[in-house]
């Protein structure tokens, strides 16, 4: 049986990629060893670091004055890495779209004085909250590009007159993004540009003097900007997959392809649900998100069984997160074309069964 993989992440990866990973871990006739056995400083990684580097700097439109930064620790450690060295001696502002935003704030209170300046929690996260402008002494606006769990995207950056740090983890590299307008982003790896074990970093050169004397070294952005993110040994295998990933995106024709076939496909879906009696999505249609959509059944007690019905027809990793409940697909890049026509089919067919 076919399966289509709708994991919020880690998550599939384009077949191609999933080839030459396994290609790649075979030691080759001659003995030399595979790439998840060699030295992170000789020339055959160092070629992977360079192209890698060079590649994503190309796809995400950044000149010389932002860094890119291959970090490890995923968006989590991010959450407070950042405040330690953007918002010392000053006060961060969140905007809260959803349970990341929730989870970046409360971290960034542990390391300083954050504050929630727009929030949508009363509403229970289905719209983006307004957001009034803010004075110039915030140290940077921080938003969630993409909610996972919520399904609530921006569909492009918010305004604000101060620099804007954006969570992108299930957005990254999924359409055009204008990431040269932001002064900060994170991303972990396992949703589109690869698997677990890199968190891409970029951050605006400037940014850089803002950062306190005495953090520790590990700690401080600069270290990593000094050392092209090589301070300590990397996760070389999840660097060659991104590499790998990297150039797959250039072959389907890059992130302005990706990002139409993401939301006609997305669109689709919303359709299937929008039109069905039984499922349904709450959130307000400007900020639907393209990569995860998150539907519930029209009884609670359907979640569990519709989630092993689908596992039996080969649609898996479509159980909602554990904070919202019901079910939620994610459609990253990687997803087969025909996944979402599988999962509207199923989505009809389990909604006939029940009513
Ligand atoms: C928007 C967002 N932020 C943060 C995280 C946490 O990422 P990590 O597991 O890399 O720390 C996730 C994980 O799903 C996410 O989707």
């Amino acid at each position: 049986m076919r399966l289509f993989n709708f994991s919020a992440g880690p998550a599939a990866l384009p077949a191609p990629v999933r080839e030459r990973l396994a290609e790649a871990l075979e030691p080759d006739l001659w003995g030399s060893p595979s790439v998840a056995e060699i030295s992170h400083r000789g020339a055959r990684f160092s070629g992977i670091a360079e192209e890698l580097l060079a590649r994503l700097r190309s796809l995400m439109g950044l000149g010389e004055e932002h860094e890119i930064l291959l970090l490890h620790g995923g968006a989590n450690l991010q959450f407070a890495w950042l405040p330690m060295n953007l918002a010392a001696g000053r006060k961060a502002a969140y905007v809260l779209t959803g349970h990341w935003g929730e989870k970046a704030l409360a971290e960034a209170r542990r390391c300083g004085s954050a504050e929630a300046v727009a929030s949508g929690a009363d509403a229970g996260y289905v719209d983006l909250p307004e957001l009034a402008p803010l004075p110039g002494d915030f140290a940077y606006l921080h938003y969630t590009g993409n909610e996972t769990i919520h399904g609530v995207q921006y569909p492009a950056p918010p305004d604000a007159f101060i620099p804007l740090a954006a969570d992108l983890s299930s957005e990254f590299l999924s359409r055009p993004y204008p990431y040269s307008q932001l002064g900060f982003a994170y991303a972990g790896a396992q949703k589109n540009l690869g698997i677990a074990g890199l968190t891409v970093v970029l951050i605006r050169r400037d940014l850089l003097d803002r950062i306190p004397s005495g953090l520790p070294k590990y700690l401080d952005y600069r270290t990593w900007a000094a050392s092209s993110s090589m301070y300590n040994t990397p996760c070389t295998l999840a660097w060659f997959v991104a590499l790998e990933v990297l150039r797959w995106i250039e072959g389907m024709g890059g992130l302005a392809v990706l990002g139409a076939r993401n939301s006609a496909r997305a669109g689709r879906l919303y359709a299937a649900i929008d039109n069905s009696d039984f499922w349904s999505n709450p959130v307000a249609r400007r900020c639907r998100s393209v990569m995860n959509v998150p539907f519930f059944p029209a009884d609670d007690r359907l979640t569990m069984p519709a989630v092993a019905a689908a596992e039996e027809a080969g649609l898996i990793g479509l159980k909602g997160h554990r904070a919202l409940g019901g079910l939620r697909a994610s459609l990253y890049n990687a997803l087969d074309d025909d996944a979402v026509e599988n999962l509207i089919d199923f989505l009809g067919e389990f909604e006939r069964s029940r009513t």
